[in-house]
């Protein structure tokens, strides 16, 4: 099958990062949303990004004017009918999601292949709210989507092997890094990093530490490009909490529970960056955080660490994904120096396995001990 034309339905942060790697890859893109005011804030959201790119000088105007005129926006379903892939970015709520798939399925030519940009909900159920469920998948980008490069392609038992094999050609042609996982909750990265980023809050919440220093511990003695408030900040918060909710329902753990942190930022309306504000304001540009406490940060360095190469060691171990593919996620959809297999190799296994059982004793969290060897 060949691609020409790329839907996008759903304008917020992810939908435009989605338009534009299309876009800038040569595809005529139809991007839709619901009202008029979110056409216009995706198209702003475009804007702006080819705007800073122009500006560093890695595009110039013509390139970004060209790529500005591959786009269609409106608000339309109709205008998606001969699209030959439409991906779904609107927010985590299934009910949503398969009322949209109910619309695409009807609107989208019957040869389109239907994909849902779904954090962590079940492809299959979405996929079960159309006549062509063989012909519908995850293709799941991390934000922003222009720069990360990590995508997870989600089958589910109904898709067709064909379908995507084509999914994981045109994913290879925009110059992402492709890895297939099946419809699992939180799939691969999202199931690691939720959960880091719940146990940072969980130790925010328990007094331990601050939102600097954990986000200072976590930029400077590992090298991350962000730390775990700044990223749900950049996240959000309220998808956080959702991924979160669905990775609860399924392990049933205390630690997959969202963090009461995150719940009451939430239901204050400090859903992170896009609302203006989370756990920092960014009513003015913040620097990074910086703290002098080494023994604090060093500590919760070490927690949040150890306790997220534990889950990485247990996901491989029960065959739930590979190690190329954990590593290639961490680093290539979260901008992370290093792959979690690649720290463990430089730490040695029995100093991870002895951490592991120095944080579990210590916070009496059963989930954190080493797997029976
Ligand atoms: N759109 C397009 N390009 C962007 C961008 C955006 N929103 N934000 C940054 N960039 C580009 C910049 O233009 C710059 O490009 P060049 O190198 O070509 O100049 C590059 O990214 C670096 O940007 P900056 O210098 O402005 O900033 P930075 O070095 O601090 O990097 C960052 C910013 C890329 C966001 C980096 O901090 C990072 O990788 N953070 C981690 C983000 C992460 O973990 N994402 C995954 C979250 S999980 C997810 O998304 C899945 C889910 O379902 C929840």
């Amino acid at each position: 099958m060949s691609f020409s034309q790329i839907g996008v339905v759903g304008l917020g942060i992810m939908g435009a990062g989605i338009v534009e790697v299309f876009s800038r890859a040569g595809y005529q893109v139809v991007g839709v949303a619901e009202s008029a005011a979110a056409v216009e804030a995706g198209k702003s959201n475009l804007t702006k990004s080819l705007a800073r790119a122009v500006s560093k000088g890695k595009l110039t105007q013509d390139q970004s004017d060209e790529i500005s005129a591959r786009v269609l926006f409106g608000e339309n379903f109709d205008l998606l009918a001969n699209c030959d892939l439409v991906i779904e970015a609107a927010p985590e709520i299934l009910s949503l999601k398969v009322e949209i798939f109910s619309k695409l399925d009807a609107a989208v030519k019957p040869s389109g292949i239907l994909a849902t940009n779904t954090s962590s909900l079940s492809v299959t159920q979405i996929a079960n709210a159309t006549s062509r469920p063989a012909k519908v998948i995850g293709m799941h980008f991390f934000n922003p989507a222009p720069v990360q490069k990590f995508v997870e392609v989600i089958s589910t038992a109904h898709s067709d092997p064909e379908v995507v094999a084509e999914v994981i050609e045109l994913g290879n042609s925009l110059g992402k890094h492709l890895a297939r996982i099946s419809d699992q909750p939180g799939f691969i990265v999202n199931k690691l990093l939720l959960r880091y980023l719940n146990h940072a809050v969980q130790i925010l919440d328990s007094g331990q530490a601050s939102k600097e220093q954990m986000d200072a511990a976590m930029r400077e003695h590992s090298g991350y490009p962000m730390g775990p408030c700044e990223l749900l900040d950049l996240i959000g918060i309220d998808t956080c909490v959702e991924i979160l909710k669905t990775i609860h329902a399924d392990t049933k753990l205390a630690i997959d529970e969202p963090a009461v942190g995150m719940v009451e930022l939430v239901s204050s309306g400090k859903k992170g960056r896009k609302t203006g504000s989370g756990f920092y304001d960014y009513s003015e540009r913040l620097d990074a955080p910086t703290d002098s406490n080494e023994a604090v940060k060093s500590q919760v360095h070490n927690d949040l660490l150890i306790a997220y190469l534990g889950d990485c060691i247990a996901m491989e171990a029960t065959g739930y994904a590979t190690k190329a593919d954990i590593d290639s996620g961490m680093k290539l959809g979260c901008g992370l120096p290093e792959g979690p297999f690649e720290v463990i190799e430089k730490m040695g296994i029995e100093k991870v396995r002895s951490a592991q059982a120095e944080l579990s004793e210590r916070t009496g969290v059963v989930a954190y001990q080493p797997l029976p060897l």
